[in-house]
């Protein structure tokens, strides 16, 4: 049980969105930061296959990734929009690409980069196969590619960077909770 003497303080109207790469571990420590803070994790992906009724992976079959693409900026904007406060905003690996996105996501919230290495990323995200993206024949090369693609991207958006390749999730949960913290409290 927290002891809430050593709670940390997040003051009322701050978000924390977390951004990174597919299998970084956006959502499990998305749910866990939430269940330490009584915040709502809203994911967007999740939000999108809700709204569309249908999953990513046939969004992008179907429609295409740019229609995919477009339905993020238009989340991300509503998210924006809608004012929302104590949350933990959880995104999709691809959301930042855009640099209108990347300005909402400053807008909404502390921004956390979940950083993994190529290794840790296969080994996470190797395994399903509802990522459109990796479904390939070498995803170690389309991996390595993404990522030196992306790495100016989230560090464009990024607050803070966790670096979560030798973290367990406890680890990580408490970094992040640590430096919203000092964050918030700084202004
Ligand atoms: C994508 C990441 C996925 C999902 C889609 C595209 C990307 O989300 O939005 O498959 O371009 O990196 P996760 O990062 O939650 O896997």
């Amino acid at each position: 049980m927290p002891d809430p003497a050593h709670e940390p303080f997040i003051p009322s109207n701050h978000n924390i969105v977390l951004v990174g790469f597919m299998g970084c571990g956006k959502s499990t420590v998305g749910r866990e930061i939430g269940l330490q803070l009584n915040y709502p994790l809203v994911d967007t992906d999740s939000l999108i296959v809700e709204n569309v009724g249908l999953s990513v992976a046939k969004i992008f079959a179907e429609h295409g990734e740019g229609h995919f693409r477009d339905l993020e900026t238009d989340l991300i904007r509503q998210i924006h929009g809608m004012e929302c406060t104590n949350q933990i905003i959880s995104t999709g690996g691809g959301l930042p690409v855009r640099e209108e996105n990347r300005g909402w996501l400053k807008k909404i919230g502390y921004v956390v980069w979940l950083r993994a290495g190529v290794d840790t990323i296969l080994e996470r995200a190797g395994k399903s196969n509802h990522r459109p993206l990796l479904q390939t024949g070498n995803p170690r090369e389309v991996v390595e590619r993404m990522l030196a693609e992306r790495d100016s991207v989230y560090s464009d958006v990024a607050d803070l960077v966790i670096n979560t390749d030798d973290l367990d999730i406890s680890e990580t949960v408490h970094g992040i909770i640590e430096s919203a913290s000092y964050h918030f409290s700084n202004y």
